[in-house]
Formats: C-alpha cells, structure tokens, sequence
C-alpha cells in the first residue's frame, strides 16, 4: 500500500495526542512492522499534509520524530526516506550492550532546568546563606512546605507539619526501617518488591514475606492471611506501577488493604517513587491510613535518582522518631539539593518535567511496543517498564542470558522476588536507560528474535 494510504485522518484525530505525534507514531509502526520497507520514499510533506488536513509543519514535526527515532532520514532537496531499525541501531561498539535493564529517569531537557534554577539560586543571598548552614533534621520549613504541596498530588492534606525531607526514597526507607524495625522482625510485602527493600533487609537482618500479587498488586485476603499466622507490623507495598509488573491498585483495592492493615495494626511503608509520572495518581494508601502510614516518593523517576530528593509523608509524632535517624546518619539533607526541588516546585518547573516525562516515556513505548504484538505484556502508558512474561520453553535466566549474547541487558524475575518465594519465568524491560529510540528499537528487534528461536541448553558432563 503507497505510505499516505497507511495513514487515515480518523486515525490521527481519534488517538487523542497532538497531531504530529500520532502521524509519527504511526509511521513508525508502519515501518517497525515491516509494511513501510527500508529505502521506502514517505509522502511528500505538503501532500500528506493535505491529505490529512493538517498544516505542512505538523507533518514536518512529525518526520523529524521519525529522524530523532532513528527510522528515517532526510536526503536534502530529495524527501525523506525509510531507515531500517537494525541499520539506525548498528551500535558504534557491538560488545557494549543495549541497556534495558536498569531504572532511571529519561533525561528529557539537557539539564536546561537545573542550569536556570541553579542561576536563580546562585543570584539569592538568602538561599546562598542557608546553603552552608544546619537545618533541623526533618528539613527546612521551605522545603517541607515544597514538599507538601507537591505531595498534594497523591491525595495529601498539604500540611508541611508532616513531611520530612529525605536524600530519595531509598534514604527515606532505611530512616523508617532503622526506627520501627530489630533484627529477625518480618516485613510484609509483594511477592515481588523493590531490590533497594531487599538489599535494606539483608543488612538488617529483616525477614521479608512475601504476599501474593494479581494484576492489581497485592492480594487483601492474602494479606490477611500472612498477618494473621506471621507477628509482623510492619508492610511495605507499592499501590501505584508497581516495580517491576506495573501493576497499579484500584480505590476498592486500596480500601480493602488499608482494611486489612488497620484490623491487624500494621504499620504501612507506602512507595510512591514510581507513581510519581503518572498525570493524575490515585489517592494514595496512606491516605486511607493518615496515622499509621509513611509515603516515601522522589524524583528520582521524573528528574533525575542524581538530584537526590525525596519526602516522607507521615504524622508529626511518627517524624520526630525518624528524626533521630536522619541525625545519625548525616544530621540533615544537604539544603542546596531541596532547594533547587522546592523552586521547581514553586515555579512549576516540576509539573513541567513530569510531563516530559510521561511524552518520553510515550515515545519509547511506541517504539518498543509493536515488537511485543501478540505477546502477554503488562505495560503502563505512564511507565518505562514492560513486564514480560516469557512463553514456553523459556526459562527467565536463560532468555536473558541468551539476550545477554546477542548485546542486550534486561533483569529477571529473580532480582525481584522475595525471600524463597519461586519467582515466575518473566523478565522486565526498562525503556528509560538506553540513550536513543534508534538503540531500544534494535534491542527490542533482538528480543523479539530471541524469544522466537529455541533456547540451548548447555550441560555439564
Ligand atoms: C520502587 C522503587 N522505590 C524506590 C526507588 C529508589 O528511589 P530513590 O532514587 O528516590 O532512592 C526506586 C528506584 O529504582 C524504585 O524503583
């Protein structure tokens, strides 16, 4: 079929993005499945325009995505042509992998924000002073209040009296754990959880049980069940894109939790790291539990893990113990990181790069999702992650071993599950840590071609 025919009015108005980014995300399926083919001719960019009833910029802006994506190439004063994904993702060094395994943030704007605010900042006596001096433990009052208006978009009274600034969320967990928790207590959590949960636990000499999960995270009547036969008070979990499954709680889900942990009195460890993308998240767990909750979050999945900010959101009673915590570890959060948060925040400069976000994750999706058709995915349109389950015969260790041959990096259910709990034949796949769309395309090629061949299996004599 010609290349303008592949693409419908209908379907650029009915995808409910802006114009270009649906022309863009169509050809590229186009060309990702193989019905646009390399050295394939697009449209001339006024003719599609006119086809299509948009303006020649639109189709212009969209073909540059294409470009950026690595899936097309413009020849001057010629047009713009079809690229082959393998021929745009040929690695400069072929032994350097494609990195789909680790979780980052997307970086989406150079560093433009913090270049600015860090002017701003510099030019403040006021901040400049503060910078070098101490803080009470549980963070500067500014910050706090930073802190508690941002945390309003999980639901959140706002009030500043109950938030403690952190270095990320990982910093936060240690402070809660090494406050509530002795050795050998049990931590109840997802059967698959956060490896920074797992690594707090090995050192202190926690016992984490894993409870069981279905599509929407963790399982009430499971729960139940684990807190009445275990002496635990103690459940971390995280409602909303759970890493890794992107499993994401409902309202009745939620209460039915909370139900459970306020009838056996247990305390909640609520990650919000991940749910922090998303454009609207639901209210949180720990609003259905105001006195027996902390909502640990970042920016870490929004701005970037360098920044190093977080917030725990908890009643007042609760900070003042993680406060001695925070003194022993370091006294306080170095003033100059929550300062450049709390003017992103003010400025709206966060809203902003949350959003950016969500469009970078949104374009790595679009790419990477159309080598999965058919496949038994769990994928979030506001996560980078992609839980893949594999199909018969593989074995998640010896998918990504194999995958690991052929130049691509992805982690195994292993690294997520709990104490002894069997963890299923599935892998994640993370969208935010390669540098191009060009790469994740490739890479996703490998995977595809991978699971569809057989796996060998290599004996021991
Ligand atoms: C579920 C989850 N919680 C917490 C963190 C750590 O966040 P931070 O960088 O704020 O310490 C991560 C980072 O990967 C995560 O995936």
């Amino acid at each position: 079929m010609a290349a303008e025919n592949l693409i419908t009015k209908a379907s650029i108005l009915g995808a409910g993005k802006p114009k270009y980014q649906a022309i863009a995300d169509e050809l590229a399926l186009h060309i990702l499945n193989g019905q646009l083919p390399t050295g394939e001719r697009l449209p001339p960019q006024r003719k599609l325009a006119q086809r299509l009833a948009v303006t020649a910029g639109t189709v212009s802006h969209a073909y540059a995505i294409l470009e950026q994506r690595g899936l097309a190439t413009a020849r001057v004063g010629d047009g713009t042509y079809v690229r082959s994904p393998e021929q745009a993702a040929a690695p400069a060094d072929s032994s350097t992998p494609v990195d789909l395994a680790h979780n980052v943030a997307i970086p989406t704007d150079d560093g433009l924000a913090l270049a600015e605010t860090l002017q701003r900042l510099a030019a403040d006596p006021r901040v400049l002073r503060q910078a070098l001096s101490y803080q009470p433990e549980t963070g500067h009052l500014r910050h706090r209040q930073a802190g508690a208006l941002w945390l309003r978009r999980f639901g959140t009274r706002g009030d500043a009296n109950r938030v403690m600034v952190t270095h990320g969320a990982q910093h936060g967990l240690s402070c809660i754990l090494r406050t509530l928790a002795r050795p050998g207590d049990a931590v109840l959590t997802e059967s698959l959880s956060y490896p920074g949960l797992q690594a707090l636990a090995r050192l202190m000499r926690l016992q984490l049980i894993g409870i069981e999960m279905d599509a929407e995270g963790m399982l009430p009547d499971a729960l139940a069940h684990a807190a009445r036969n275990i002496d635990a008070k103690l459940l971390f979990c995280s409602p909303g894109l759970h890493n890794p499954t992107n499993a994401t709680m409902s309202l009745p889900r939620r209460e039915a939790i909370a139900e459970v942990a306020r009838r056996h009195n247990l305390l909640l460890l609520e990650d919000a790291v991940h749910a922090a993308a998303q454009a609207a998240p639901l209210p949180a767990l720990s609003t259905l539990l105001p006195e027996q909750s902390f909502l640990l979050t970042s920016f870490s999945k929004v701005a970037g893990p360098g920044l190093r900010v977080g917030y725990i959101e908890a009643a007042p009673q609760w900070l003042s113990k993680l406060a001695a915590s925070m003194r022993a570890d370091c006294w306080m959060v170095a003033p100059l990181l929550p300062e450049i948060a709390t003017d992103w925040v003010d400025s709206g400069v966060a809203d902003q790069l949350i959003a950016a976000q969500r469009r970078a994750i949104a374009g790595r999706l679009a790419v990477a999702l159309p080598f999965l058709q058919g496949l038994d995915y769990r994928s979030d349109a506001e996560s980078p992650l992609i839980w893949l389950p594999l199909p018969e015969p593989w074995r998640a260790s010896q998918f990504s071993a194999a995958l690991r041959q052929a130049g691509v990096l992805v982690r195994t259910a292993d690294h997520f599950a709990v104490g002894r709990t069997a963890a299923p034949h599935a892998v994640r796949i993370s969208l935010n840590a390669a540098p191009s769309l060009a790469e994740i395309a490739g890479a996703m090629q490998t995977v595809l071609r991978v699971l569809q061949g057989a796996p060998t299996t290599q004996m021991d004599p």
